[in-house]
């Protein structure tokens, strides 16, 4: 297949489009090599500070979200810094790690400073020259930091944020990333003024902010105390497709997707819609750096089923398709339901759910169901209750349209 999985970020050639995420697992040169040995292309450094002091780890600082299951909703966090503070990542953990994952590794080291240019631009200048091959703008933490003028504080300031890239930039002599934060109101507004200011790419996106679920029999938390946590994993992915869309789309930004990949189709969207590559965190917390290898493996053989297509091929292929309701024409959404018998139980799933939140179309007579075209809005409500996929939306036009 030619060009592979490579890609690269901001100009730094990528082996895969594989990075590991700033969060636990990079919190030491030691964790950063072993990434680099399972077969990551990359990694990015625990968020690091020169005044860890706004930084406060309080415990349980993991919580699962909850009733799903954590795998599929994702895990809500309040863990803030590693134990060591920005002087001795850049005295020994950089360079160890830049010597233990080899010239080739994508070393991404996060920074988080508060207000002050000044700070961001001696944190880039050190973290520069300790070995990082990019320096990620942690401007997006939303727990924790906010209230210490840091993290979604800034993020959320387009042009305190633009004055804190550009003394970044001006420190650091490796490209510099902005880390934004998918909920952001001016998510747009802050990235134009990142790039404006000398940002070559942009990460998106950090956790979004939460809380935890209160335990009923105990009347209390289940974490104690509730602060506002970040939520990651699977949750993140419809969010998040939608700010990197608009990142790449709108702007023509490098973007590095990071919020919910946890299997091939996650990378493949993310792609689609322009991402160059992919972090990842909650997947790896949860199921280790071995993921790499299927991660590897099912995107090859998705690849290498759309016609040997390389992953730089599809970057950017979907975002013809992404546009605004006003924009699209009617024809795309004439639909109606429709059944296949011979999958159908005529277990009558879909036909309260149509009776009682949609158009009441559905029926069940002779052993057969029957769907009223004519009442039918094609809402695609009964393809969600159906249980065995029996039901899709065929496209009513003549012209362009899918089905569903
Ligand atoms: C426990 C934990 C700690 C994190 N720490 C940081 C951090 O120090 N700096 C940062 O920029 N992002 C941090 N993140 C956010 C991740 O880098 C990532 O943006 C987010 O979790 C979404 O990706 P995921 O769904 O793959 O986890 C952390 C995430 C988790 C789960
Ligand atoms: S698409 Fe909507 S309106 Fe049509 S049958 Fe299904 S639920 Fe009813
Ligand atoms: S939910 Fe599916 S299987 Fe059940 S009656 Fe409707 S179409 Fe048939």
């Amino acid at each position: 297949m030619k060009g592979g999985l490579r890609s690269s970020f901001m100009g730094i050639p990528l082996k895969n489009p594989f990075v590991l995420a700033s969060a636990p697992p990079t919190g030491s040169a030691r964790g950063i090599g072993r990434s680099a040995a399972s077969g990551w292309a990359g990694a990015v450094t625990k968020t690091l500070t020169r005044m860890p002091q706004y930084a406060r780890n309080l415990t349980p600082s993991l919580l699962p979200a909850r009733n799903l299951g954590w795998q599929r909703i994702g895990m809500l966090n309040n863990e803030l810094r590693t134990p060591m503070t920005l002087a001795e990542w850049c005295a020994s953990e950089i360079p160890r790690a830049r010597q233990s994952a080899g010239a080739d590794f994508c070393l991404g080291v996060s920074i988080m400073e508060g207000p002050s240019p000044r700070d961001w631009e001696i944190s880039a200048r050190d973290c520069s020259e300790a070995g990082a091959s990019y320096l990620e703008l942690n401007v997006s933490c939303p727990h924790g930091a906010p209230e210490k003028f840091r993290g979604t504080f800034i993020g959320d300031d387009p042009g305190l944020l633009g004055e804190v890239v550009r003394a970044a930039c001006s420190g650091s002599a490796v490209p510099v990333a902005v880390k934004l934060n998918a909920s952001s109101h001016c998510l747009v507004e802050a990235a134009t003024a990142a790039i404006a200011n000398g940002a070559g790419g942009l990460v998106c996106t950090n956790t979004l902010p939460g809380l935890p679920p209160f335990d009923h029999l105990l009347g209390r938390p289940e974490g104690v105390p509730v602060t506002p946590m970040g939520l990651s994993g699977s949750s993140l992915l419809p969010m998040n497709r939608l700010a990197v869309a608009r990142l790449s789309g709108e702007l023509g930004a490098d973007v590095m997707a990071v919020g919910g990949v946890s299997g091939a189709a996650d990378v493949i969207d993310y792609a689609m819609l322009g991402a160059r590559a992919v972090q990842v965190a909650t997947a790896v917390m949860s199921r280790g750096l071995k993921l790499i290898t299927s991660l590897e493996r099912n995107v090859t053989s998705r690849l290498a089923a759309a016609e040997d297509a390389s992953f730089g091929s599809i970057v950017g292929s979907g975002l013809r398709w992404v546009t605004s309701a006003s924009q699209c024409p009617d024809e795309w959404f004439t639909r109606t339901a429709e059944v296949d018998m011979m999958r159908c139980t005529l277990c009558r799933a879909c036909v309260p759910v149509c009776a009682e939140s949609a158009a009441s179309c559905i029926s069940v007579a002779d052993d057969a169901l029957k769907i009223d075209e004519d009442r039918c809005t094609g809402c695609g409500l009964c393809l969600m209750a159906c249980p065995v996929d029996a039901l899709h939306l065929r496209n009513l036009s003549d012209t362009e349209g899918f089905d569903v």
